[in-house]
């Protein structure tokens, strides 16, 4: 898809569609939008009369060769409530406009913004809205629909701004989501650990970041208990992926960003074994590690003044004869020693040696990505990303790259009361709660206990990793959440 700045006045492009945006209520087609109703004769003004444009969120207009415009057809878009509307809702505005002209076999479109919304942080926003939209999960069908958009050409933008840095840095962050995405949507027969590591080799050497893959040898050199617990009952063997940037004048004792993303490319729960209604689903048990490759490849290109590590250990989940039981007790790489309630509770087992080993390479503050646990999405349902951290500043900061980036996050508690829950009659501590419910944040505490007193975020992304259903902005599958915040996050570190 080519983004492309228009320099002609809107109403003069030759284009399949022109999309624009309008507010609910006390819209009163003021601007570019009052130009366009009088082209037509008042013909908006008198469909808003009769409730046929409302501006409620995301709701759509099409009308056909629009009178005043060169354009085809014209596609007007709802904005929802004006005193509630965010530049980030722009990204959701131009994917809807993208998903329903690409379904129609519009080849051209052209995005018109509105007065405030001219500016670099709005035209980033509709350039990772298009890319993100446009994303589809067609890979193992034979048949794919030919329809694609080809151009989509940005008017009414400010012309002193700088657009083109707007469009790169845009298409940086959307691009590195989608790669992520194509990756989660993998089978685990596709995506095993080891094709895992080998796509996030092939990433960085074009990306230009520096990657060491840890094969199972040196795994047990580096007495990863805990992921090597996990990886034995797989004939396919584990991974860990390190990634780093390192910036061009890094201050010598400045802090470093570490990344640690769960990757099991499979997760059938072990000999705790998963029911097998929706069990296919678990092969987006790597989202985290996907999250945190992404996220590396954007800030490989945006180039945060901070240097950033990322660590994904990479494992399948596998019942099999060599497979930990439960009961069985791990020595972790810290030294601690965990009782294996139940080998379903993996991802924290593998993000122990990840968080450890991300300490001990000179991470100064942490941020971990895990489809961890089904409780989140008790508590929260698809909506927020489940947001755990210490200390409670070091999430704040975080929760507000969230806010900018329009992705929903919201805090979970992390008191101590839950970290009694994993106390264990034998070993150090046991890697599921006391089953009285609690199970997100035991879950993070269990992390904790490996992050100790670093400066430690937990995104539990199972419930927002994944969209069982296609939404007008976003196909189904995987979202690619999470990775906006995280790089913005690093950017704004110093
Ligand atoms: N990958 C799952 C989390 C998950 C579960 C995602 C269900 C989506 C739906 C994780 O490894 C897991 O199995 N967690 C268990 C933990 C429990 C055994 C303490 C869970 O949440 O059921
Ligand atoms: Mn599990
Ligand atoms: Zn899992």
């Amino acid at each position: 898809m080519q983004i492309q700045i228009e320099s002609q006045p809107y109403a003069a492009l030759d284009t399949d569609a022109l999309v624009t945006y309008v507010f609910e209520k006390d819209d009163k087609f003021e601007g570019v939008l009052g130009e366009i109703d009088r082209g037509m004769n008042g013909r908006l003004a008198s469909l808003a009369a009769s409730g046929e444009i409302t501006g409620k969120a995301l709701e759509t207009l099409l009308l056909h060769f629009p009178e005043g415009l060169a354009a085809k057809k014209l596609l007007l878009v709802g904005a929802g409530k004006p005193g509630k509307f965010q530049v980030s809702d722009l990204r959701k505005i131009a994917g809807t406009a993208l998903r329903q002209l690409k379904s129609r076999g519009a080849k051209k479109i052209t995005f018109l913004t509105r007065e405030g919304e001219n500016g670099e942080a709005a035209a980033q926003a509709v350039v990772e809205g298009l890319i993100v939209a446009d994303f589809e999960s067609n890979k193992y069908q034979s048949e794919k629909k030919q329809r694609e958009v080809q151009t989509v050409g940005l008017a009414g933008f400010d012309p002193s701004a700088d657009l083109h840095s707007a469009i790169q840095e845009g298409r940086i962050v959307a691009e590195s989501m989608n790669f992520a995405r194509d990756m989660i949507n993998e089978p685990s027969n596709k995506l095993t650990p080891r094709i895992l590591a080998s796509r996030a080799e092939a990433m960085a050497k074009e990306a230009g970041l520096a990657i060491e893959i840890l094969d199972e040898r040196k795994i047990a050199e580096l007495k990863m208990g805990a992921l090597i617990g996990v990886a034995q009952g797989s004939i396919e063997p584990p991974r860990v992926i390190l990634l780093r940037y390192t910036p061009d004048n890094a201050k010598p004792a400045g802090p470093v960003l570490g990344l640690v993303g769960k990757a099991v490319t499979f997760d059938t729960g072990g000999i705790s074994i998963k029911p097998a209604n929706n069990m296919e689903k678990m092969k987006y048990d790597m989202g985290g590690g996907a999250t945190m490759i992404g996220a590396m490849r954007a800030i490989a290109a945006l180039k945060p003044s901070v240097p950033v590590i990322a660590v994904i250990p990479a494992t399948e989940n596998m019942p099999g004869g060599r497979a930990q039981k439960p009961g069985d007790v791990q020595t972790a790489m810290s030294g601690k020693t965990i009782e294996v309630i139940n080998t379903d509770a993996e991802g924290r087992l593998i993000l122990a040696d990840g968080v450890f080993y991300a300490r001990k390479l000179g991470a100064t503050h942490l941020i971990d990505a895990a489809t961890l646990t089904g409780a989140i999405e008790v508590a929260l349902s698809n909506v927020h990303v489940g947001a755990f951290g210490v200390p409670r500043e070091y999430l704040d900061t975080f929760l507000e790259s969230a806010k900018a980036q329009g992705e929903k996050m919201w805090p979970m508690p992390m008191d101590d009361e839950y970290q009694q829950m994993i106390k264990s009659d034998i070993a150090d501590i046991r890697n599921t709660g006391s089953g009285k419910g609690g199970g997100a944040s035991t879950g993070a505490w269990f992390i904790k206990e490996f992050a100790e007193d670093t400066p430690w975020i937990h995104l539990d992304i199972a419930s927002t990793c994944w969209a069982d259903e296609g939404r007008p902005w976003l196909a189904k599958g995987p979202t690619g959440i999470a990775i906006r915040s995280i790089v913005d996050f690093a950017m704004k570190m110093k």
